[in-house]
């Protein structure tokens, strides 16, 4: 464990950059892996969650590497050609390498073992269980659809149309990408938009995707099966989830103005900035671009008096991973704010929730915890009074727990400890940096 005691600071000036997107990372190595010849990604997050699916599609058969100057360059085997790997790969503490991989390897004749760390064995992974069950691959789960597991692929797969049952960019993803050596056309119906990461990428490296969209917004996208991918050069933008603890930090921290630059402003990820200004908070976009196919700004954020709000619950999809860190800017906004339809939050790196409901209430904020939402009544700006000498805020293996815990200490009177930072290395390992740069 390494805890660590967040101190109150401020103000926070300065431009910084946030690492590379997880998702896009993600898609990048296992695309790269699966397309004949040389892919080319410069801005990789290096993240630990990032070099779990690295080292998996190495063990299946891929070249992956890290150049002196950063870029990565991945040499693939062909769709239907991944090789079995020697022994079980370790996903470490990400689910998305987990369920994604689990789609691969569904529609490839191979065997894989997977396992991960304490909090990716509570996950549950039904839900790509069952949608791969029905292409034809076999799964040897632990108790309640649990890593370790098994995954026996079909060879070949059988093509399915699968209406999604739970809003998850993940088991999409998983789908789609088993869909990709399977015989024939399969589809996703998807009734909540979800990150649309897969389908851009897809597309990007030639697989036949379409996507349609219904009156009501359900989204129908079909991939033609035993695909060739080309080789592409990508450059993946900022995460708008690492930036989300920056934007909000700037928010909350009086005095503060700071820019972020290159973050990823795909619909599907914005969620967060949407709601923060309808809570009254300045950002602004500045030199709106496109990079590796993706809508990027730089962001400039001042702090501002934030108003609680109730938030819509058709936004979650949107934000689903910032959650943590908007409960903070709530804790510190003047007013209740209450949100609702969350309980995916309770299958995340750990109960999202009940994590963030007792971290906060250790810090001295005022929180209901509902069965699908926290209602926070904020501060109105007064600072927290952060957690006392002898206790700690349990962070469950949960990197964004800690950084939003991390958040918080900025605006308190004593300070939030964090009884351990290490899992920030899976998405963000600079994170501590950056924010001692800002803090001057
Ligand atoms: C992700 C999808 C989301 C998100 C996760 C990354 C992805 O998970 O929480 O951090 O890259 O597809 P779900 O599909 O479980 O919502």
């Amino acid at each position: 464990m390494r805890p660590r005691r967040f101190l109150p600071a401020g103000p926070l000036k300065g431009r910084i950059r946030v690492p590379g997107d997880k998702s896009i990372s993600h898609r990048s190595i296992m695309l790269g892996a699966l397309a004949v010849g040389e892919t080319r990604v410069t801005g990789l997050l290096e993240g630990e969650d990032v070099l779990a699916t690295a080292a998996a599609m190495r063990a299946m058969g891929a070249s992956v590497e890290r150049m002196d100057d950063g870029e990565w360059r991945v040499n693939g085997v062909g769709v239907g050609a991944l090789l079995q790997p020697e022994g079980p790969v370790d996903m470490g503490n990400s689910g998305t390498s987990t369920r994604l991989l689990m789609g691969l390897v569904a529609s490839h004749p191979i065997n894989v073992s997977f396992t991960g760390d304490a909090s990716l064995s509570k996950r549950p992974m039904g839900r790509v269980i069952d949608p791969l069950s029905e292409m034809g691959a076999s799964f040897e789960a632990s108790e309640g659809g649990r890593l370790p597991l098994i995954v026996r692929g079909a060879s070949p797969a059988v093509p399915i149309t699968y209406r999604l049952p739970v809003a998850s960019a993940q088991v999409k993803s998983a789908i789609l990408l088993a869909g990709l050596n399977t015989p024939g056309e399969t589809t996703v119906i998807e009734p909540v938009p979800t990150r649309d990461h897969s389908e851009r990428m897809l597309k990007g490296f030639g697989a036949d995707l379409t996507v349609t969209v219904e009156a009501d917004g359900t989204r129908v996208i079909t991939i033609k099966g035993e695909a060739e991918l080309k080789p592409q050069v990508i450059d993946v933008p900022g995460d708008p989830s690492s930036a989300a603890f920056f934007i909000v930090a700037a928010l909350v921290t009086p005095g503060s103005e700071v820019v972020i630059e290159n973050v990823g402003l795909n619909p599907t990820r914005a969620g967060l900035v949407e709601l923060l200004r309808q809570m009254g908070g300045q950002i602004e976009f500045l030199n709106e671009r496109e990079v590796g196919g993706e809508p990027v700004a730089d962001l400039l954020v001042r702090h501002s008096a934030l108003k609680g709000i109730e938030v819509d619950p058709a936004i979650a999809p949107a934000m689903i991973d910032e959650f943590p860190v908007l409960f903070v800017a709530a804790s510190l906004a003047e007013g209740v704010t209450v949100t609702s339809g969350l309980d995916e939050l309770r299958v995340k790196e750990s109960d999202r929730l009940a994590a963030m409901a007792a971290a906060l209430t250790l810090a001295g904020s005022q929180i209901e915890e509902r069965e699908d939402g926290l209602v926070i009544t904020g501060t109105g700006g007064t600072p927290l009074p952060g957690t006392a000498t002898d206790a700690q805020v349990t962070t469950h293996l949960d990197h964004r727990i800690a950084m939003s815990m991390a958040v918080a200490g900025l605006v308190s009177s004593g300070g939030v400890e964090v009884d351990d930072t290490r899992p920030i290395a899976t998405s963000f390992p600079n994170f501590e940096d950056l924010l001692a740069s800002l803090a001057g």
